[in-house]
């Protein structure tokens, strides 16, 4: 397989965007199952913080859980000191990452107070060397993942990514909205179009993309190099078969000879198929209380895009077991008006 600007490997223009109580191996796994076999991309985990990371035993812990067939793993971390950082970065590597992804865009107040994040994006030279005793002591690319910042200042953020460059990141990820919009209002794609003009590296698009033609649109408006796809992956996972059959793959190996689900009606029933595919996968990796927990996140993340979503998401809540919740969606998705519609204003 020829060489990408991602690495070797990496041939497909959609990537999923980094979660937390989303991006786990099983959600993970079931996307995979949308993508043709020989589409090959970027995966993220949940984010990942260096001061617990060499404490822990990334193998069975629930964050970093991974299957033996998953590779192009691109984890991400969150810090700002060198000795977690340096020991995380020995962690990962023999946990089998492909590169290594830090997070300047939590604006979550935790964040702010440690420093890290989208704090990091509070001093241009701080950031630089977060970058540059990340790559000092890895032989893997890394990446960082940032926000439009604290201020529409384009001055600001030309300056920014071009320190990020200078300071040996391979790519950026731009989700172009502020810290204090966290994941409300639009995300600004000429920010983008804006960063990719200053850069010699790759970048990622991010923000707002709800269908596979948001995605092509995106490429083509901003010039991105890939595009990241956080919440509306959770509604519409097969998004990744959409756009794999509009480049010309052939079907996922489970869907052989089939076409992508379009209408709103097919894709309401893919939806429902989808989450009880997520149980099954979550059942066999999770415990009963962490495995619900991240079900019910999902589901209420995921439910507005569906018809009758609010009434499916709360009696959803009230399952207790993994068999309940299995009932629940398979009652439900037996109802024969349910549709997806395209496009809703994303609130969480
Ligand atoms: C529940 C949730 C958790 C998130 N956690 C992270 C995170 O840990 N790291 C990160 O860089 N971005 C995180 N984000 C932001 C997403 O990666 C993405 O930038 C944002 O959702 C915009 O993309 P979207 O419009 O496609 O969802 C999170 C978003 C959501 C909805």
């Amino acid at each position: 397989m020829s060489s990408t600007p991602f690495g070797k490997n990496i041939n497909f223009p959609i990537t999923l965007a980094p979660m937390v109580g989303l991006s786990h191996i099983s959600f993970r796994l079931m996307l995979r199952e949308y993508l043709p076999k020989k589409a090959e991309t970027l995966w993220p985990t949940e984010m990942l913080n260096s001061r617990k990371i060499p404490k822990q035993d990334l193998a069975t812990n629930p964050l970093s859980l991974k299957g033996p067939d998953e590779t192009n793993m691109a984890p991400q971390i969150l810090g700002n000191e060198e000795k977690p950082i340096k020991d995380s970065l020995k962690c990962l590597e023999l946990w089998g990452a492909n590169s290594i992804d830090i997070n300047m865009g939590c604006p979550v107040k935790k964040a702010l107070r440690h420093n890290y994040g989208v704090a990091l994006m509070g001093d241009v030279k701080y950031a630089r060397s977060v970058v540059e005793m990340t790559v000092k002591n890895t032989k893997l690319p890394v990446s960082v993942k940032l926000r439009a910042g604290f201020q529409n200042d384009l001055e600001f953020l030309k300056k920014f990514v071009l320190e990020m460059q200078d300071g040996g990141v391979s790519w950026l990820t731009l989700h172009p909205r502020l810290a204090i919009e966290k994941r409300r209002g639009r995300a600004d794609w000429s920010q983008i179009t804006f960063v990719k003009n200053q850069l010699s590296i790759p970048v990622i698009g991010n923000g707002d993309v709800q269908t596979s033609d948001d995605a092509f649109r995106m490429l083509e408006l901003t010039g991105c190099d890939m595009v990241m796809v956080g919440r509306a992956l959770t509604a519409r996972p097969w998004l990744l078969w959409q756009v794999a059959e509009k480049l010309g793959y052939e079907a996922p190996t489970l869907f052989k000879g089939r076409k992508a689900p379009c209408t709103p009606e097919e894709e309401a029933q893919e939806y429902g198929r989808s989450l009880l595919r997520l149980v099954e996968l979550t059942q066999k990796y999770f415990e009963l209380r962490p495995g619900l927990l991240r079900l019910k996140y999902y589901i209420k993340v995921s439910h507005v895009w569906l018809n009758f979503g609010h009434s499916f998401n709360t009696q959803v809540l009230a399952a207790k077991t993994f068999e309940e919740l299995r009932n629940i969606i398979t009652q439900f998705f037996q109802k024969s008006s349910l549709a997806m519609t395209q496009k809703t204003n994303l609130r969480e």
